[in-house]
């Protein structure tokens, strides 16, 4: 058949996606010119794009952790934290009807929470988001530590066909006791992109930097593996790059065809939080796996999307949440160390929804419907550990003291459903645990790290699972 004489042809076989599987005639390929391309911004210009869209002409800066002189210096002064009006109650409606009873909470509370963290924090969902499907890419036995285990290399791979330009793929690397008697309790753990890693480990010895030894004792991964559970390594940031440039791509890319995302669109920590959980739907099929005992670990910004994927999918019954500061656990209402203008700046704002910008100019976090301590009470009342280094070792940027506030206050509504809180309402002594209630703590001796809290974490845990 002479394609350029039958033009009819030629767009259905395009179309249809026949000629997709062909060589490209004349160096295009036809069936994909009806695709928009995907939009390239550099984060700069994705969030000046996002003020205009909401209108916004000035955000308050964020602080200068790095000239101790500027007038934007970082505010580590506890009486000047603390400028914020009180915080919202979140037993008490936005109509200011008090929360009676756990159906109040469970079917207009929560769900009057839930709908503002999406509205103006982390952003929404879009409804089509396209199915993955999961495959087994490799399975091997091992002997980790003296104890036998499978190591599973999945591969989530989000359906792309109606914007094939975007490939999204979620890797996990899952790894189970071999010989257990039942389905046994996995940790999902926000994972490093070990190929940044490798970069990161070589500039530092170029520039000569010493790194920590690592901590004695076995890792993290042994001490699981030795109480008879797993863990499953998800890198979200294949799935979300960590930046405002890489919006248009990655699974919000994908969602978007390519195109910059809504003010109230999903940023960076809900697209992780979203690996998660589609990594967990994997989880409920593999039958080694006990889906019902399945948490999610994360430090710092993946502290955050811990916190936001435990709030958000019920289905997780626990989480470790690292050190995760400003848009994690530590209190929005607070001036200290990072501030909300850090969060709506160039460098972090594709974390958050866009709306989140509105309450860093002309608003101010007072103006939020919703404070930090409802993300909590949403994991309410599954438990939930929270982790800290020392901030003189770890730095006060991530605010310990606010993330213990939030902790406290979220107690009211595990109280509430007959749970409770943080055991205690102060800090206790540094390398002390609280395990008796629902929402655990621990502060560690050291720095950005929750390793030195992993002990602690299991126990706590082991309240819970079998
Ligand atoms: C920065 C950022 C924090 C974040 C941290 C991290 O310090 O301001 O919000 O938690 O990076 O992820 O390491």
């Amino acid at each position: 058949m002479n394609l350029r004489r039958s033009p009819n042809v030629f767009r259905y076989l395009a179309l249809s996606g026949v000629l997709a599987l062909s060589p490209t005639v004349r160096g295009q390929t036809p069936a994909r010119t009806h695709y928009p391309p995907v939009v390239h911004l550099t984060a700069a210009q994705d969030h000046a794009r996002m003020m205009r869209l909401l209108g916004i002409q000035r955000l308050r800066p964020g602080a200068d952790p790095n000239n101790p002189n500027s007038p934007n210096a970082p505010n580590y002064d506890e009486a000047k934290a603390r400028r914020f009006k009180k915080l919202p109650d979140p037993l008490v409606m936005d109509n200011g009807n008090p929360v009676r009873t756990h159906t109040q909470w469970w079917l207009e509370r929560r769900p009057e929470i839930e709908q503002a963290f999406t509205e103006d924090v982390y952003g929404r969902i879009p409804d089509d988001v396209p199915a993955v499907h999961w495959r087994v890419v490799s399975q091997r036995r091992e002997v980790r530590g003296g104890v036998a285990v499978v190591v599973k290399q999945l591969q989530g791979h989000v359906d792309n066909s109606a914007y094939p330009l975007l490939t999204v793929n979620i890797p996990v690397t899952l790894v189970i006791p071999a010989n257990a008697s039942a389905p046994v309790p996995v940790m999902i753990h926000f994972a490093f992109d070990p190929v940044l890693l490798q970069r990161f480990l070589a500039m530092a010895k170029k520039r000569g930097f010493k790194l920590p030894p690592p901590p004695k004792g076995p890792s993290w991964k042994q001490q699981l593996l030795n109480r008879g559970w797993g863990y499953a390594s998800l890198i979200p940031t294949r799935v979300q790059d960590d930046n405002g440039a890489g919006l248009t791509q990655g699974i919000i890319g994908l969602t978007n065809h390519g195109q910059p995302r809504q003010p109230d669109q999903w940023g960076t920590l809900r697209a992780w939080a979203w690996a998660a959980s589609r990594t967990l739907d994997y989880l409920q099929t593999d039958k080694a796996v006990n889906a019902h005992e399945v948490g999610i670990e994360g430090l710092s910004r993946f502290g955050k999307a811990a916190l936001v994927t435990e709030a958000y999918d019920q289905r997780f019954a626990i989480g470790l949440i690292g050190s995760s500061g400003k848009g994690g656990a530590a209190l929005y209402r607070r001036n200290f160390g990072e501030r909300n203008g850090n969060l709506a700046g160039t460098g972090e704002y594709h974390w958050m929804a866009g709306n989140f910008m509105k309450y860093v100019g002309p608003l101010t976090a007072n103006d939020l419907p919703v404070d930090s301590h409802e993300l909590i009470a949403m994991c309410a009342p599954r438990p939930v550990f929270l982790s800290s280094g020392k901030p003189e070792v770890e730095g006060k940027w991530l605010d310990m003291t606010g993330e213990y506030e939030a902790g406290v206050a979220a107690g009211a509504v595990y109280r509430f459903l007959g749970k409770q809180g943080l055991s205690s309402a102060q800090i206790p002594p540094i390398g002390t645990a609280l395990l008796r209630g629902d929402i655990g703590w621990r502060e560690h001796h050291g720095g950005h790290t929750d390793i030195p809290n992993w002990p602690a974490f299991i126990q706590f845990a082991g309240k819970y699972f079998k």
